[in-house]
């Protein structure tokens, strides 16, 4: 079958023919029909990954057909019991295990989930590790209640997107950041009620942003973070998820205190937070947003689009 593979650190990865995988015991095979990309894969194709084993069969969100039935596969494997953390056992697809960008995959029967009925094999190849990471660090972690005031930063991100749709479905008032003028018009025309560029050197003393949060959620770090401190109204949730910008360099543990905020890491979620994610998502007809799709023999192409920020919402390969 054909994959998007990664065979060395030295290589780029490439389209190529590896050998069909053959379900074990417990398993289920999978025709994939589409598949999607998220930073992770960047940052393993650029060799930034923890413990990278090659060969690598990139790619941690899939759709498909299980024989007769159409079905989207839930990426977070062997979570464990503990609901506030997962185990030491915990892997997430595509390294090392095999990933969702080729033909076809062998899946523990567990991970398999019916895909819901409204969305395309794109759409719903775009929701798995986004959506489940939005879902949990938004309610789960956030504990985020109709009528708040929410921020979100970098809305041009596939995760952030998310977000800001389960935010307006739950009936918060949702702000966003991005670098980019026309991603928070686009985020203002789904919804969002307004929104900052990150680039502007004072943009944390926007007006706009004055009123303060019940809850941020982020995952950029760097610099940015500091200021979300002072953004937090008192009592306020700041949600972590990702560290695109790296360390925090300004941390006040004075706000902190001050304020009594409740600072809370978050990474992907529960099986039964999947499944909870499925139903909202199916409960209120959530589209994905897309923002571009490619074939498995240009799926090079979709990571260096995604390298180069300017995407609005997943980028897809069609299989
Ligand atoms: N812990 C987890 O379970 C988990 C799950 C998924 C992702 N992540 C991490 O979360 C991050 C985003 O992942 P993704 O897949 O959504 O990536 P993505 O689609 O490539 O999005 C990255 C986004 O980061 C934003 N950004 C860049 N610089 C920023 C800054 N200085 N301030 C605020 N935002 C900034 C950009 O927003 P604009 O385009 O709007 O400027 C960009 O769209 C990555 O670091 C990833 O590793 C963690």
């Amino acid at each position: 079958m054909l994959a998007f593979v990664q065979n060395s650190k030295d290589e780029r990865p490439q389209t190529q023919s590896i050998a069909n995988p053959e379900p074990l015991a417990g398993e289920v095979l999978i025709q994939i029909s589409a598949a999607s990309i998220n930073h992770r894969d960047v940052y393993i194709s650029q060799g930034l990954y923890a413990k990278i084993a090659y060969p690598v069969v990139f790619g941690s969100d899939g759709a498909g057909m299980n024989g007769q039935r159409e079905v989207i596969i839930n990426p977070g494997l062997y979570w464990g019991d503990n609901p506030h953390f997962s185990s030491p056992m915990f892997q997430i697809l595509g390294m090392p295990r095999q990933g969702t960008l080729a033909e076809s995959i062998c899946i523990p029967s567990e991970y398999v989930y019916d895909k819901p009925l409204h969305l395309s094999s794109e759409e719903a190849a775009a929701l798995p590790l986004a959506g489940v990471t939005a879902y949990r660090a938004l309610f789960s972690r956030g504990r985020l209640q109709a009528g708040e005031r929410i921020l979100i930063t970098g809305i041009g991100g596939g995760v952030a997107l998310f977000l800001m749709q389960f935010a307006l479905a739950a009936g918060a008032e949702v702000w966003v950041t991005s670098g980019s003028e026309d991603k928070i018009s686009r985020a203002m025309a789904l919804g969002a009620k307004g929104g900052v560029n990150y680039r502007d050197e004072n943009w944390a003393k926007s007006p706009d942003l004055n009123a303060g949060f019940d809850l941020i959620v982020d995952s950029a770090g760097g610099e940015g973070f500091g200021h979300l401190l002072k953004l937090a109204r008192p009592g306020g949730r700041i949600v972590t998820f990702g560290g695109t910008r790296g360390m925090v360099p300004n941390f006040s543990p004075q706000i902190v205190f001050w304020k009594q905020l409740d600072i809370l890491g978050s990474t992907m979620g529960t099986p039964e937070e999947f499944g909870a994610m499925l139903h909202f998502v199916n409960a209120h007809r959530i589209h994905p947003i897309i923002d571009s799709i490619y074939s498995l023999a240009d799926a090079a192409a979709a990571l260096t689009r995604m390298e180069s920020g300017e995407q609005f919402g997943k980028i897809c390969i069609t299989i």
